[in-house]
C-alpha cells in the first residue's frame, strides 16, 4: 500500500466534498468522488451521480449500478477490485445531461484520479464519458473497441468505450451489445486480443489525455 498516494486520494476526496467550482454544488446532498482500491487495474467512468448516488455519496448504487455489478460478476470480476467514478461528481438536477462547463469544472478531479490510480484499462460508460477521450466519435460505432492511448508523455492506457448500463435498462435492445462488450472486455483482459494503437488527431492537443 502506497501511503503517500492514499493520502493524496483522501485529500482529493476531501476537496471534491467541499467543491464549489460549479453551481451543481448547491443542489447536492453528497458529492460522489469515486470508489475502489488505489491499485485497481480497471477504472470505470460513468456520467454523473443519480438520486441514490447523491443520497449515499457512492457511485453506481442505483439500478444502473446493480446492473453494472451483475455485468462485472458475469465476467468474473469482483466490483470491489475495480475503481468506479464519474465524469462529474455532483448530481445534475433531474438527472439531466452534464453541461460542458460542469464537465470542464470537474475535469481536474478526474485527471488527478487517473494520475493516482494509474489504471491499465479505462472503461467509459456512455457518450459523455467516451467524449473525454474521443470527443468526435459516435458511441454506436466505437463501443467494444479498445484503443491504446498515450498520456502524460510516459504511460499508455487502454480505453474501452461501452454504452452506459442505464441506457441498456431504458432500451433493452442495447442489452445484447452491452453484454457482448463485457465478454470482449474479459477477453481483452485475458490477452486474447489487443487494443489498437490510437493516433490522436491534431486537435487532440486540447484534450485531457495528451
Ligand atoms: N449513472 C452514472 O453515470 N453514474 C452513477 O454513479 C450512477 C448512475
Amino acid at each position: 500500500m502506497n501511503t503517500a498516494r492514499t493520502a493524496m486520494l483522501d485529500a482529493l476526496y476531501a476537496e471534491i466534498h467541499h467543491c464549489t467550482c460549479c453551481p451543481l454544488h448547491s443542489g447536492r446532498t453528497h458529492a460522489v468522488p469515486g470508489a475502489g482500491p488505489l491499485d485497481a487495474e480497471i477504472m470505470f467512468i460513468g456520467e454523473a451521480p443519480g438520486f441514490h448516488e447523491d443520497q449515499q455519496g457512492i457511485p453506481f448504487v442505483g439500478a444502473a449500478g446493480q446492473y453494472l455489478s451483475e455485468l462485472l460478476a458475469g465476467i468474473g470480476i469482483d466490483r470491489k477490485r475495480v475503481y468506479i467514478t464519474n465524469v462529474i461528481k455532483c448530481r445534475p438536477p433531474g438527472n439531466r445531461d452534464p453541461l460542458d462547463e460542469e464537465v470542464a469544472a470537474c475535469k481536474p478531479y478526474l485527471d488527478r484520479q487517473m494520475e493516482l490510480i494509474r489504471p491499465k484499462v479505462v472503461v467509459t460508460l456512455g457518450r459523455h464519458s467516451m467524449a473525454r477521450a474521443f470527443p468526435n466519435e459516435k458511441i454506436s460505432l466505437v463501443h467494444g473497441q479498445a484503443r491504446s492511448v498515450g498520456y502524460n508523455g510516459v504511460d499508455t492506457v487502454v480505453y474501452f468505450p461501452m454504452y452506459h448500463p442505464a441506457a441498456a435498462l431504458h432500451r433493452p435492445s442495447l442489452k445484447a451489445d452491452v453484454e457482448a462488450d463485457f465478454l470482449r472486455l474479459r477477453e481483452l483482459l485475458d490477452g486474447k486480443w489487443e487494443a489498437e494503437v490510437y493516433q490522436a488527431p491534431p486537435e487532440a492537443e486540447q484534450l485531457s489525455l495528451f
